[in-house]
């Protein structure tokens, strides 16, 4: 096992994220609650062969790493406290990542005083199992440090996603519109809660784990995905659904999908091949689905 990786946070995240590391690297974690730290010591005390140790303090979870992941409670102020602490007790050369969901890693990194190496490193609950991790980084980030969490990732088997240093990353911007969507369809009267979920866990939901959103618009057709939105923003009088003028570019292009062999990607594939793979992956993707993912919606 090679370089240290600080976790400062052992919460739902810091905790999920000492276990993906474990085996791979040294691993030292810090939080700053007294309970979660006897919890954290007593969880690795039964496992000390996996390399995780539990740190008095960030000084103590610092030293000598050669990456720092902090993944402590949202709140702007812990983080620029932390990740200052975080700056005196490291050299320019250690990378800081932070698992913040919403706050901005220009200002982070800006009042942390370590503009050029915070990197956001943004998993996904829990991090013991979902592949993904979400890279961002402000340009001014050194790549050196890019590298090293993206490195890190693979060597643990995660799927490292470069995106851009936005507020929201693309996951939580994705998911967040689902969400308010979901809860207006309830607020309308147009389902229940219960329906709603079950719509999701039924159809799209399992269908988004083979093909993401511009395979599924190119899969339908870009002609007919326009007057889909082209429809719910009359019916609906929701600007949400207003048409997005890169789909009468691309129509107009004759780039309408995957059965034209464009749209939003160019296709190398038959479209007939395209989907079967598709419909085969899905399959798989359903058979070993829980029987509560396809059951209907409780009143
Ligand atoms: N929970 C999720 O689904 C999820 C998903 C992605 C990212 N995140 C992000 O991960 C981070 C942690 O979230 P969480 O769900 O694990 O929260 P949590 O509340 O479960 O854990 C936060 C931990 O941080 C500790 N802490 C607070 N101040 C500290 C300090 N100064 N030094 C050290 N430890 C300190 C707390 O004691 C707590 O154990 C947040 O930035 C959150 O936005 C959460």
């Amino acid at each position: 096992m090679g370089q240290v990786v600080a976790v400062l946070g052992g919460g739902t995240m810091g905790r999920g994220i000492a276990r993906c590391l474990a085996g791979h690297v040294p691993v030292r974690v810090y939080d700053a609650s007294d309970e979660v730290r006897q919890a954290l010591t007593s969880e690795w005390a039964d496992a000390p062969v996996l390399g995780v140790d539990v740190a008095a303090d960030v000084e103590e979870a610092v030293a000598g790493a050669s990456v720092v992941l902090e993944s402590v409670s949202e709140e702007l102020e812990t983080k620029v406290a932390v990740l200052s602490a975080v700056r005196e007790a490291t050299g320019p050369d250690v990378t800081v990542g932070t698992n913040t969901s919403s706050l901005d890693l220009t200002v982070l990194g800006d009042r942390a005083g370590i503009p050029d190496r915070l990197v956001g490193v943004h998993w996904f609950n829990p991090p013991e199992v979902v592949p993904g991790v979400e890279v961002a980084a402000p340009e001014r980030v050194d790549a050196v440090h890019v590298r090293r969490v993206t490195e890190l990732l693979r060597l643990i088997d995660k799927v490292p996603l470069p995106v851009g240093a936005t507020p929201g990353y693309v996951a939580n911007r994705l998911h967040e519109a689902l969400l308010a969507e979901a809860i207006r369809c309830v607020t309308d009267g147009a389902a229940t809660a219960q329906q709603v979920d079950a719509v999701v866990r039924s159809t799209f939901g399992p269908r988004f784990a083979v093909a993401g959103p511009f395979e599924v618009m190119d899969q339908t057709g870009l002609v007919v995905q326009r007057e889909a939105f082209a429809n719910l923003e009359a019916s609906l009088s929701s600007p949400a659904f207003r048409v997005p003028p890169v789909l009468d570019s691309l129509i107009s292009e004759g780039r309408t999908g995957l059965s034209a062999g464009a749209g939003f990607y160019q296709y190398e594939q038959d479209a007939t091949e395209v989907v079967a793979e598709r419909v085969a992956r899905l399959q798989a993707v359903l058979a070993v689905c829980t029987p509560s993912t396809q059951e209907e919606a409780r009143p």
